[in-house]
């Protein structure tokens, strides 16, 4: 099985993502490229088919190494390698990798041509898809960083099987909420819950190409994210003050609670209907990921107060019509903290 979807780029050829077996599209997609590698120490030690053939360069794991001094290292590696305008940088790993790849690729000489190969099903579903490239800075998460899209992605769901499940939930949680904004046909797909769709490969194909196809559509309307792209942060306002206010969850456990909350919220609005919301708790129950977490409303409304995307007095605020709809509310802290039940 094999599926290719195609994002616009102006003025090059399509960014190209490709779900299926990874021995079979890498040697076409680098054929006559010499791809210099960047992966991780994890994906270097269960892919060293993968990864050994070329030139690599292992980073660290974790959001501690998302920064500038392993961008310096990549740096300082290229220019060893003697690495010209035409290098081709390839990231091999999860989000963090194909994070640093696109960045380091699109300022190294002032950008060499760079693809992906995303081993986590958060980087298959969403962050391979979209372009933005980063690193954090000064404890900032992603402060740093600019847009461009690789010229491929290669996405093979058999690469999940080595993942650790509590990651595989993460990629979980970005795909409900890709078919909460988008399609209420991937929804459906994921009301069976984990074990339906992790064992079920034809369903992980489909539920990863419809993920990547909302989130592909989304951003070839609105590139730098100046308007439709918003919606992309559905259940991230609420998500962003759960990560913030208990560090145990991870950033996937955090958007689910956090898609709850929105549920909840655009139900309170008169948008949602009591079914359709009480569905959304139901999928994400069912897939093992947190509905709760045990922090007061008001911590999270003052967590939220400080949200890098608030704008004056207010926010703009995902809300759900119905499963698969959505729009944007501009909503004044004073509503939100009604909506959420915080006394002022
Ligand atoms: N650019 C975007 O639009 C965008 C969107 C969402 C998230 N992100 C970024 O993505 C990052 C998170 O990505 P992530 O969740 O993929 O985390 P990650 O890259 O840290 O990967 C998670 C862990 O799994 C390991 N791993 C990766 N693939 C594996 C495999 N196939 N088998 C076994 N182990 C494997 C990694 O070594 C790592 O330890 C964050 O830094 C976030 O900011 C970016
Ligand atoms: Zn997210």
């Amino acid at each position: 099985m094999r599926q290719v979807i195609e994002i616009e780029r102006p003025g090059s050829e399509p960014s190209r993502i490709m779900i299926g077996s990874v021995g079979e599209c890498l040697p076409q997609l680098t054929a006559g490229l010499d791809p210099i590698v960047i992966t991780d120490r994890r994906v270097a030690a269960c892919y060293p088919e993968l990864v050994e053939p070329y030139r690599h360069i292992v980073i660290g794991q974790g959001e501690e190494s998302k920064n500038l001094d392993t961008m310096a290292v990549i740096y300082r590696r290229l220019v060893e390698e003697e690495a010209d305008r035409g290098a081709f940088l390839l990231g091999i790993g999860g989000g963090i990798v194909t994070d640093i790849t696109g960045f380091a690729a699109s300022t190294y000489m002032r950008g060499v041509r760079f693809g992906f190969v995303a081993t986590t099903l958060l980087a298959q579903v969403d962050a391979s898809v979209g372009g933005k490239n980063g690193v954090n800075f000064d404890g900032y998460k992603n402060m740093v960083g600019n847009f461009n899209q690789p010229d491929f992605v290669v996405c093979d769901p058999a690469m999940l099987r080595t993942l650790p499940e509590r990651e595989v939930r993460c990629g979980i949680a970005e795909a409900i909420k890709a078919g909460l904004i988008g399609s209420e046909g991937l929804f459906v797909r994921l009301e069976g819950g984990y074990e339906t769709v992790m064992g079920d490969s034809e369903l992980l194909f489909a539920v990863i190409r419809e993920a990547i196809e909302i989130k592909a559509s989304v951003v070839a309307d609105d590139f730098t994210e100046s308007g439709r792209r918003k919606i992309l942060n559905f259940g991230h306002t609420i998500g962003h003050a759960v990560e913030k206010c208990c560090r145990s969850y991870t950033h996937g456990e955090a958007v689910a609670i956090g898609c709850c909350h929105a549920a909840e919220i655009s139900r309170r609005m008169g948008f949602m209907s009591e079914c359709d919301k009480s569905r959304v708790v139901a999928a994400i129950e069912r897939m093992g990921l947190p509905t709760e977490c045990d922090v007061s409303a008001r911590e999270l409304f003052e967590a939220l107060l400080h949200d890098k995307k608030r704008c004056g007095d207010g926010i703009g605020f995902v809300v759900l019509d119905a499963i698969g709809r959505c729009h944007v509310e501009r909503l004044a802290f004073e509503r939100l903290a009604r909506l959420m039940e915080v006394e002022l």
